[in-house]
């Protein structure tokens, strides 16, 4: 069946990158799930960590979409329930890619559900996170940049270079807090 393939063959796939440029409606990714019962805590409640994996899942696809290599979650930014999700909701996760640098790209989640069957919308989260294209050996790779093309995807892919820029300041001030601690 040539629909299931090795990880050599998964690989050759990924070989060949291309990096011409490319908007970000090409990698947006919809996510719809119903929650049931085997999304619960013990409170009722859908679990917060149901919706965690439900936000990489999806930024993961754009990611993946959009650099169109493997490619492996660097980090997540702080991510705040706004409301509690029941069993029952239909739960909407929105991934988009915000900015591409050079290996690593900024993806943008926003989480809203839909009570079923009242029909009231909410939105219960948001989260950036950052991925990293990877090349066969694991090692970071290019990835294609980003085309903004409307005038709110200029303003995320601009919000987008701020945050890198205090990741990046809030990494080296940690490392050498480390180093300073030696
Ligand atoms: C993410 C990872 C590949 C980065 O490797 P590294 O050796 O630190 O690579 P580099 O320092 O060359 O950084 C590569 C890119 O990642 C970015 N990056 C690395 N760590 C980051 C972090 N904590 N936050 C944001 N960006 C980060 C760098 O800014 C760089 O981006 P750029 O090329 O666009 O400028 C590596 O740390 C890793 O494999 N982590 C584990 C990932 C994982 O297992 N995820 C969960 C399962 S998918």
């Amino acid at each position: 069946m040539d629909f299931i393939r090795s990880r050599e063959d998964r690989d050759d796939l990924y070989s060949n990158v291309d990096l011409t440029p490319r908007p970000t409606s090409e990698s947006e990714t919809l996510l719809s799930v119903a929650m049931e019962i085997e999304h619960a805590n013990n409170s009722g409640y859908v679990h917060g960590g149901t919706i965690m994996r439900l936000v990489d899942t999806a930024a993961g696809i754009a990611a993946i979409k959009h650099a169109r290599r493997r490619v492996v979650t660097a980090t997540m930014d702080e991510m705040s329930f706004l409301a509690p999700v029941y069993i029952g909701d239909l739960l909407t996760v929105r991934a988009r890619v915000n900015d591409a640098h050079h290996t690593s790209m900024e993806i943008s989640v926003r989480v809203d559900v839909e009570r079923i069957p009242s029909g009231e919308k909410l939105h219960v989260a948001s989260a950036h996170l950052v991925y990293v294209g990877l090349d066969r050996d694991g090692r970071p790779a290019e990835v294609a940049k980003v085309i903004a093309v409307t005038e709110e995807e200029r303003h995320r892919q601009a919000e987008a270079r701020v945050r890198r820029e205090q990741r990046l300041l809030r990494k080296r001030a940690l490392a050498e807090a480390l180093r300073g601690g030696q």
